[in-house]
């Protein structure tokens, strides 16, 4: 049985004064975990939060955190992140020397591992890794800011991830996220393509209906996005 469709915010677009809230605000919404995207100032342009910012999170909402970790090294500050309440830790494949290692380590240390490839590494740099994470990100931005332009020549990628997910029998346990420019205009495409847990942030804000319309929007477009394509 495929993965579900589930949908997940970025907190880059909410209010940083009012990060309980805001998670809390989230899981009313529906979602069905909270990616905290993390940022360096070294990896990407753009610094976001530290270890702490996530723990002060964690008492307002039950649902699992994952760090999204945009970060030069992130074997430095792995187990922090464990320890301020992050189940899933996603390490870019062009932050890891030792890819296979790193990621091995994340499972060791208490959480699980997820890989993310950003628009120009190919999906086979992640061929020899997929028995070690509970997830593949295909970024559909390049990582560093919410608000981006949907890049849909990733489709490709996209389906070639989930080939490989299928080939490896991994695609009733391992995850095909999708993160960047996700909206009700591109949410069906990302889909269609193989992707079953998409990552919005800019689009869950300026619904005008609020937070729980955008993510039920969402997750019915998805669903029927799945539908279609596999009648087809
Ligand atoms: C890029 C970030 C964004 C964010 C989602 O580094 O990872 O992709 O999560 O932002 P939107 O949904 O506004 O593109």
């Amino acid at each position: 049985m495929a993965r579900p469709i589930l949908i997940a915010p970025s907190v880059l677009p909410a209010d940083f004064s009012r990060l309980g809230e805001e998670v809390a605000a989230l899981e009313a919404a529906g979602v069905d975990l909270i990616q905290w995207d993390v940022m360096d100032g070294q990896f990407v342009p753009n610094l976001t939060f530290g270890p702490d910012v996530i723990a002060s999170a964690r008492a307002h909402t039950t649902l699992p955190f994952e760090a999204h970790l945009m970060v030069l090294n992130p074997d430095l500050m792995a187990q922090r992140y464990v320890e301020a309440g992050c189940q899933r830790l996603i390490l870019h494949a062009e932050t890891c020397t030792h890819l296979h290692r790193s990621l091995a380590r994340v499972n060791e240390i208490g959480a699980t591992a997820a890989v993310a490839l950003n628009p120009a590494t190919p999906a086979s740099a992640i061929a020899h890794v997929l028995d070690l994470v509970d997830l593949v990100l295909v970024m559909t931005v390049n990582p560093g800011f919410g608000g981006q332009a949907y890049i849909s020549t990733m489709e490709p990628k996209i389906t070639e991830v989930r080939r490989m997910l299928d080939e490896a029998g991994l695609s009733d346990t391992v995850d095909l996220e999708v993160d960047g420019g996700i909206s009700p205009s591109t949410i069906g495409a990302a889909t269609a393509a193989g992707a079953n847990l998409l990552i919005a942030g800019s689009a869950l804000y300026r619904d005008p209906l609020g937070l729980e319309h955008a993510v039920s929007e969402l997750r019915t477009l998805a669903n029927e996005a799945r539908a279609a394509s596999a009648t087809t």
